[in-house]
């Protein structure tokens, strides 16, 4: 993962490289690092381990001058998180510095070489191989230092965004792509670089998103020197994009429908308790000119373009990693009721080195929050060359996955910040769930009422997700008393068995208690051994096709004196008496039960996580992007 961020300009670059990495914090926090070219020519190098703070506390008291710089948030892959292992990393001669994010696979081989020739390395990264392959080059092929980065990415197996400094050259700034994300920000004389565009919205909205084994020059504008037209865009003729074999191409500049307020935490404590607030606002923009209730239709413009595509599909495969694997079990359950396709539900990480048997009229959905998790990038890159329709759920728009789709749709809840993911997810619960109607409308699989109650019942769901949210003081209350568990067991089935595990995932990611999701009626073989006066039990079980069923595994558990925390529908008379702690949703469809039942889980683990003190919006070892296999 990582973040990295660079800026070239007349602004001081060392306020802007720092802000940058806090908004890609969320990518990587082990360590921090920045790289600033100062006016008597020096280049400069601070490094600290931990958080952005740290860092900024450590360059405190040292000379941060300088308008060109790099700086990095680091995700540990080759190399302990210390200081020496944090970004950037000089080569031997300590003219270059780089930063990168993604592995270089090759790194060992690389090495051997350098080392014969006489290169020492300080650190255990993967990254001081390649800056060092780079001044290398440089050195012996007697080439300019665009030219030395072709070359030495030429022999590069693996994925990398990087960018690099050179002490002799102050007025350029190089990077270059191929896995991992990179955008270009073009300002007015002065150019942001990042992994992503959350540094770089408030000092302007265009953008240049970098292809992969592109490798982009920035310079300051020379005096004198004209703007091109680009589209609609005047663009300075001295950005310069080539590929890494030095094939020119054009830039291609979009405009960020990115706003700031949409990074801030508008008055909550945390990211993640704000993005669970704003999941009604959220769905209602995921659906938006979507779901029309007046007109009783849904109209996904991804589907609409492909029709035949679903329509001829004799399987469906999705894949995805995380929260958003558990939004394709949903999906499984509703394709398979709505539009009878068989449905199978891959971990990206799985499914792309099992030799998969995929056939050209197979659908392959891709879910990804990011648009850049590795795994589920190559998944579907495997699964376009095998000829199926590749049809992508993501929310960051422009990223890599989408890009690389047949078609797809965006889910539009904005920037989802806090780690652990929320928003998203309801969102490609939505989105998934909308597919399937449309599928299932278009097979005449589903009948014309239940197709009709679903999409009158989606248009309510914002009001009933905010009815649930006005429970969060009573959650808040009750998560103090279940602080000392060390396990959790999470029950649910059908729809709500993917949502099951969901929460159990939110609780290990944020307060680092053990927790497992279970269908509920597998309970009977193996969990109900663990059931003891100190094991929580939370059981989703609103009114759906299997209460009963449910309500007996909730006996079950109270028999063996285990702590039962319940998610029922309102009214339920029979839980209520037998839980210890009941929750209420709304009624609703079945199939759109998760968007209701979801919304406590992730409140209770937000809260039990906040009582004990954990950093809830960037829990240890995570991040939110894994660009890394
Ligand atoms: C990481 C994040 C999770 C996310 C998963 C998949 O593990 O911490 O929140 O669900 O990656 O990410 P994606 O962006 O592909 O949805």
């Amino acid at each position: 993962m990582c973040g990295i961020v660079g800026y070239i300009g007349k602004r001081k670059a060392y306020p802007i490289l720092i802000k940058g990495l806090h908004r890609l914090e969320y990518r990587g926090y082990d360590s921090a690092g920045v790289a600033l070219i100062n006016p008597a020519g020096q280049l400069n190098i601070y490094k600290a381990k931990g958080k952005v703070s740290e860092l900024e506390a450590y360059a405190a008291d040292k000379d941060t001058d300088g308008c060109i710089g790099i700086a990095h948030t680091r995700w540990a892959t080759h190399g302990e998180p210390n200081t020496v292992n944090a970004h950037p990393h000089y080569s031997e001669s300590e003219r270059l510095a780089i930063i990168h994010n993604g592995i270089i696979e090759n790194y060992a081989v690389l090495k051997a070489v350098l080392q014969k020739e006489g290169y020492t390395f300080k650190s255990d990264t993967d990254t001081e191989v390649l800056v060092q392959l780079i001044e290398y080059t440089q050195l012996n092929r007697h080439v300019d230092l665009k030219t030395a980065v072709q070359l030495a990415l030429q022999q590069v197996i693996g994925a990398y965004a990087i960018a690099v400094l050179d002490k002799d050259n102050p007025d350029t700034l190089i990077a270059a792509r191929k896995g991992s994300p990179l955008v270009v920000g073009i300002g007015d004389d002065e150019y942001f670089l990042a992994s992503d565009a959350t540094p770089i919205v408030e000092y302007t909205d265009k953008v240049i998103y970098i292809e992969d084994e592109e490798v982009v020059t920035l310079k300051l504008r020379v005096e004198g020197l004209e703007l091109k037209e680009v589209g609609e865009l005047k663009v300075e003729s001295n950005i310069d994009i080539t590929t890494i074999n030095n094939v020119t191409k054009t830039p291609e500049i979009k405009r960020l429908e990115l706003s700031l307020s949409q990074l801030e935490k508008g008055g909550y404590p945390h990211f993640m308790l704000k993005e669970i607030f704003e999941q009604p606002r959220t769905l209602t923009d995921s659906m938006r000119g979507r779901v029309n209730v007046r007109q009783d239709n849904i109209a996904l413009s991804g589907f609409i373009d492909n029709k035949e595509r679903f329509l001829n599909a004799k399987r469906i495969i999705i894949t995805a990693c995380g929260t958003s694997w558990h939004a394709g079990l949903i999906a499984m359950y509703a394709i398979e009721e709505f539009a009878q396709i068989p449905v199978e539900v891959e971990y990206s990480s799985e499914f792309r080195y099992r030799k998969p048997v995929i056939n050209k009229d197979d659908v392959v959905i891709a879910i990804s929050q990011s648009g850049e998790t590795a795994d589920t990038l190559a998944a579907i890159q495997l699964a376009k060359e095998k000829g199926a329709f590749i049809f992508s759920i993501c929310n960051v728009v422009g990223a890599s996955i989408p890009r690389v789709s047949d078609s797809g749709c965006y889910t539009h809840v904005g920037p989802e910040i806090g780690v652990a993911s929320t928003k998203a997810f309801t969102a490609q619960v939505v989105a998934l769930t909308m597919l399937a109607l449309c599928i299932g409308k278009e097979k005449c699989t589903m009948s014309k009422e239940q197709y009709l109650r679903i999409v009158r019942e989606l248009g309510q769901i914002p009001d009933k997700i905010e009815r649930v949210l006005g429970q969060n003081k009573r959650i808040a209350d009750f998560a103090k008393t279940f602080t000392y568990a060390q396990n959790f067991i999470y029950l649910g089935r059908g729809y709500n068995f993917p949502v099951a595990m969901e929460g159990a995932l939110k609780l290990k990611e944020i307060s680092y208690i053990h927790a497992e999701g279970y269908p509920a009626a597998e309970m009977k073989h193996g969990p109900i051994a663990l059931i003891s006066q100190e094991m929580p039990v939370v059981v989703v079980a609103p009114h759906c096709g299997t209460y009963e069923k449910v309500v007996s595994n909730i006996q079950e558990i109270k028999a063996r004196k285990g702590r039962v925390i319940a998610v029922v529908t309102e009214g339920d008379q029979l839980v209520s008496r037998i839980a210890d702690y009941t929750i209420e949703i709304p009624a609703t469809e079945e199939c759109l039960t998760p968007l209701l039942t979801v919304i406590p889980l992730q409140l209770l683990a937000y809260h039990i996580a906040v009582v004990k003190g954990c950093d809830v919006d960037q829990p240890r070892n995570l991040a939110k992007s894994v660009t890394v296999e």
